[in-house]
């Protein structure tokens, strides 16, 4: 435990050093797509947000601390398992943390018409923020998967605070069930957010089977990329994929840009955002 959070502190103590070349590297290459990501991850950054921004954040940040005092009891039964956590416990563990949702706050901002694809509701929090982003955008859409049933009332309600009932709909299941489903629908997603089920073959099957009905130039976010050994060696096939153009690793999460228009291929950053 405390080797692997040396490993981390030195990794990104390296990222610092190379930032600036990093940067000029990055330069190089002129595709939109993956300047206005860059500018999503500098807007975080500097905390270069506007004020009404902020607010969102701010009703987003208290509805946090309303979880964060919930008790309810909630049961694992979907997943077999006879444990139970509180909504407290399950926020302090699973939801993102403010940074990284600003990051997805961001980002959901790229699209004219943000089409968004989330795999890991949870309570609700990384949804809230994209919700905020994107509610006053014409034509966007917003869909999350979960298969915890109460974590789906939860969050849904807490969805229908920022937006009408038919801007969002929370997918309850198992993805064994819900992803093939879900794909079937070809929804054509521009933004995706991976955080729930982080393991190396399903995340590598999502990527598949989401690459055939995405519309094209999307952004793709993977949460955790270094969470477990398997997470690791998903994330090092996933920035080789032959669709894929460019990769933003921020240890963390890595961002993953797919653009037909652009014959590039495999160009890879890593920059170094929060702990
Ligand atoms: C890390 S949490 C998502 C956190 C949330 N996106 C956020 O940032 O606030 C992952 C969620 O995925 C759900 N999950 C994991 N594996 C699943 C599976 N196989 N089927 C359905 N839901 C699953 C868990 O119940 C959990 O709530």
């Amino acid at each position: 435990m405390i080797l692997k959070k040396i490993r981390k502190h030195a990794l990104i103590a390296e990222r610092r050093v190379k930032f600036d070349r990093e940067m000029k590297r990055i330069a190089q290459y002129k595709n939109p797509l993956l300047a206005k990501v860059l500018e999503a991850f500098f807007k975080v950054k500097k905390s270069r947000f506007s004020s009404e921004d902020l607010l969102a954040f701010d009703r987003c940040e208290s509805y946090r601390q309303k979880l964060m005092k919930d008790n309810t009891i909630v049961s694992y039964e979907v997943f077999g398992s006879d444990q139970t956590s509180t909504v407290a416990g399950i926020c302090k563990r699973a939801a993102s943390k403010p940074k990284w949702c600003q990051l997805l706050y961001a980002l959901a901002d790229i699209p004219d018409q943000p089409v968004v694809l989330e795999i890991g509701t949870n309570v609700g929090i990384s949804g809230s923020y994209i919700l905020e982003c994107i509610k006053d955008k014409a034509g966007s859409r917003f869909v999350s998967m979960e298969g915890l049933p109460q974590l789906c009332e939860l969050s849904s309600g807490q969805f229908e605070n920022i937006v009408p009932k038919e801007q969002f709909e929370v997918v309850q299941g198992l993805y064994d069930t819900t992803f093939p489903e879900m794909v079937s629908k070809k929804i054509p997603f521009n933004l995706l957010f991976i955080d729930g089920n982080h393991k190396k073959d399903p995340t590598l099957e999502y990527l598949q089977q989401l690459k055939l009905i995405i519309s094209y130039p999307s952004i793709i976010i993977f949460d955790d990329i270094n969470w477990s050994e398997g997470m690791k060696e998903a994330w090092k096939i996933i920035k080789a994929d032959k669709d894929v153009n460019y990769s933003i690793d921020l240890y963390n999460v890595g961002i993953v840009i797919l653009d037909r228009e652009d014959e590039k291929r495999n160009v890879g950053f890593e920059f170094h955002l929060a702990y």
